[in-house]
């Protein structure tokens, strides 16, 4: 958590932004597994956590513009809460770490609404919110309020020198997770083992992970949650994996290794391939550029090396217009980051990734693409390229005429069980171009061979 003034500043630069009306945020509560008393881990509404702080359950906050109050709404705990969950400070010294002064219990909340001339709320995603809602309300069917929604991913989109310092923490914690697990894999593991190394490390250094791991001998699946394989010479592993920091901000880093000392020659040249790729979308950011412009930029370069290993042919600018590397390349180039690790996806990807201006697209591929807008300075986002080869895409688009103009079918045909391959950095936009943040993690072939050379 950070200092009380933090918070404090924050909820006056979204009053400020909104001008009037009253602002509900809500916070979670605990969600059960299968009966009530069994939940999983605690999740804070992030939003919430960012202009209140606590990361603890059953909390609502309201910014009253038009009264020029903040309130926290909550419960007193009851003996039986502190006999099973443990002794809380009371409600008041708990809002008082986050810099507000009037706490109320959450059964004076639809009173204390009724009278706002406005209610502005976030898009409910989990049915509790909209429970809430509706009780406090009245009303069945609930307007989110865009006003706010814009006003949150205007002033959470550019991140503080406080949040970038955690971020990069919750990088540094990502990158030695994905070194320790390049040293770890042993031809002969199942998957779930070594997945069970990135959990340790997470856990043992007292930190979250910020989403479920991947980590697959199978990296052409994208978000492959399986975890029964056994890991074979001639493999490679791909691990998708990020650490969230107890403050609550996420890092998101993907590597892809050989099970045994070396790539195979066409790893290799795939591998290089993405690297390249990799390379030149990072090269390419900096404010002002569109993010969509940075993923065609790579969907090119990914087009050429494709080309010159002999999987694609053709004008490299017509095949990406046509979308004929979507057969390898067939989601979007990254994403926002910061205290979720798909940033406020759920406040909406078009409101997020996107303008009134510059729409989302449907086109396959294009419609994968999270973010599209243009960079600013302050914003912290990912770098993700990869080639997956899809043997059910392959069969698909066969007798696709536009496809069969770019690809090399027959060759491709003996590629069928290669697998996939993503390289993912986290980065800051600057205000003349990007850093990575964290650790250097190895990312080169010589340097990822090299590390599995010294472990095996
Ligand atoms: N690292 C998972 C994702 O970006 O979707
Ligand atoms: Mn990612």
């Amino acid at each position: 958590m950070f200092d009380a003034n933090t918070y404090t500043q924050r909820r006056q630069q979204l009053k400020q932004q909104l001008g009037g009306g009253l602002i509900l945020l809500l916070g979670n509560e605990e969600a059960s597994m299968n009966y009530k008393d069994n939940w999983y881990p605690f999740y804070q509404d992030s939003t919430f956590r960012y202009y209140f702080g606590l990361d603890l359950a059953d909390l609502t906050g309201i910014l009253d513009i038009d009264r020029d109050e903040v309130i926290l709404f909550g419960p007193e705990q009851s003996m039986d809460d502190v006999i099973w969950m443990g002794a809380l400070p009371s409600l008041a010294s708990l809002a008082e770490q986050v810099g507000v002064s009037k706490v109320l219990p959450t059964e004076k909340i639809a009173n204390y609404i009724a009278s706002a001339k406005s209610l502005h709320f976030l898009p409910p995603y989990r049915p509790e919110h909209l429970l809430k809602l509706q009780a406090w309300t009245g009303k069945t069917v609930l307007e989110p309020s865009l006003p706010l929604i814009q006003a949150v991913v205007a002033q959470r989109s550019i991140k503080s020198e406080e949040e970038i310092q955690e971020i990069e923490r919750a990088v540094n914690y990502t990158a030695r997770m994905h070194r320790n697990v390049m040293q770890f894999a042993r031809e002969g593991m199942k998957e779930h083992e070594v997945a069970s190394e990135a959990l340790r490390y997470a856990e043992s250094t007292g930190n979250l992970l910020s989403f479920p791991i991947i980590c697959t001998t199978q990296g052409q699946i994208l978000h492959n949650h399986y975890r029964g394989n056994t890991l074979r010479q001639g493999d490679m592993l791909l691990l998708d994996a990020g650490i969230q920091t107890p403050a609550g901000y996420a890092g998101d880093m993907t590597r892809t290794f050989p099970v045994g000392p070396t790539f195979t020659g066409r790893q290799r040249e795939l591998y290089q391939v993405v690297l390249e790729t990799h390379e030149a979308a990072m090269a390419a950011l900096k404010p002002g550029i569109l993010y969509k412009d940075v993923h065609l930029l790579a969907c090119r370069k990914l087009t050429d090396g494709l080309k010159q290993v002999g999987l694609m042919r053709g004008d490299t600018e017509e095949a990406v217009q046509a979308g004929a590397h979507t057969m390898f390349f067939q989601c979007g180039l990254g994403h926002m980051m910061g205290m979720d690790v798909h940033d406020m996806e759920n406040l909406g990807e078009q409101y997020v990734g996107y303008t009134p201006e510059l729409r989302k697209s449907t086109e396959f591929g294009l419609k994968s693409l999270r973010l599209g807008r243009a960079l600013e300075s302050g914003f912290v986002l990912t770098v993700e390229p990869g080639i997956y080869i899809i043997p059910e895409l392959i069969d698909m688009r066969r007798n696709d005429k536009v496809t069969q103009q770019f690809i090399n079918f027959e060759k491709l045909d003996t590629y069928r069980d290669f697998g996939g391959i993503r390289i993912e950095d986290d980065l800051l936009i600057t205000e003349n171009g990007s850093r990575i943040l964290g650790e250097p993690l190895d990312r080169t072939l010589a340097e990822v061979e090299a590390i599995r050379q010294q472990a095996l």
